[in-house]
């Protein structure tokens, strides 16, 4: 790890879907301890950047760094060891697992973290979630899942959380529990 690069840094990323370009030449830096909003129209990009990252979704140009690390030569399950937490726009959760399943899968991954300490911190947040902890996540409303899918990336991403979500809630939520070491930036796309 190179201590003095920057924590994510993108560089004229270009992504095609169906052969239709989705992201053309993106480039942002993003410093440890920062907050950035990505904001811009529907269709432009935002949903396509964070999956990208992720892994999902190959690039057909340019870099993702993360701590000076190429990530596409990373497979996609390493993200969670890197402390890379995801919330997706559609959640993405297992609905035949539990709520508490759910917020421990990417920790099964990561077996670095002290588990429990993980789960008690997302239980401190977001303090709904203790009380549907035992429920299967199929049985949770649209918003309840919302909350899980954001307690699961919470659990894992110690370093960088990549939230696909417009609502304020959740934004409040995440400035709630990561005060300490964030500073709010903005970007526009
Ligand atoms: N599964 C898909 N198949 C074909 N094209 C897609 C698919 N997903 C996204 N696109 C296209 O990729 C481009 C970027 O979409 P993306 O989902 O990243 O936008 P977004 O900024 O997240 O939008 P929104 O604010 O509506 O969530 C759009 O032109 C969209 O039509
Ligand atoms: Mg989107």
């Amino acid at each position: 790890m190179n201590g003095a690069a920057p924590l994510l840094a993108i560089d004229d990323l270009v992504v095609e879907i169906q052969s239709m370009p989705a992201l053309r030449g993106f480039t942002m830096t993003v410093a440890k301890g920062a907050m950035v909003s990505l904001v811009g129209r529907n269709g432009a990009g935002k949903t396509t950047l964070m999956r990208s990252i992720m892994g999902h979704l190959a690039p057909a140009r340019g870099t993702v760094r993360f701590e000076g690390r190429d990530l596409a030569s990373r497979p996609r399950h390493e993200r969670a060891s890197l402390g890379i937490g995801y919330m997706p726009e559609d959640r993405c959760l297992v609905p035949q697992l539990t709520v508490e399943e759910n917020i421990m899968l990417p920790l099964w991954v990561a077996k670095h973290l002290d588990r429990k300490a993980r789960l008690d911190f997302v239980y401190e947040v977001i303090g709904e979630l203790t009380e549907m902890r035992h429920r299967k996540a199929l049985l949770l409303s649209g918003g309840q899942q919302k909350l899980v899918a954001l307690g699961r990336a919470l659990a894992i991403g110690t370093k960088c959380l990549l939230l696909d979500e417009r609502s304020k809630a959740s934004r409040r939520r995440c400035r709630s529990g990561c005060r300490r070491s964030w500073h709010p930036s903005r970007a526009r796309i």
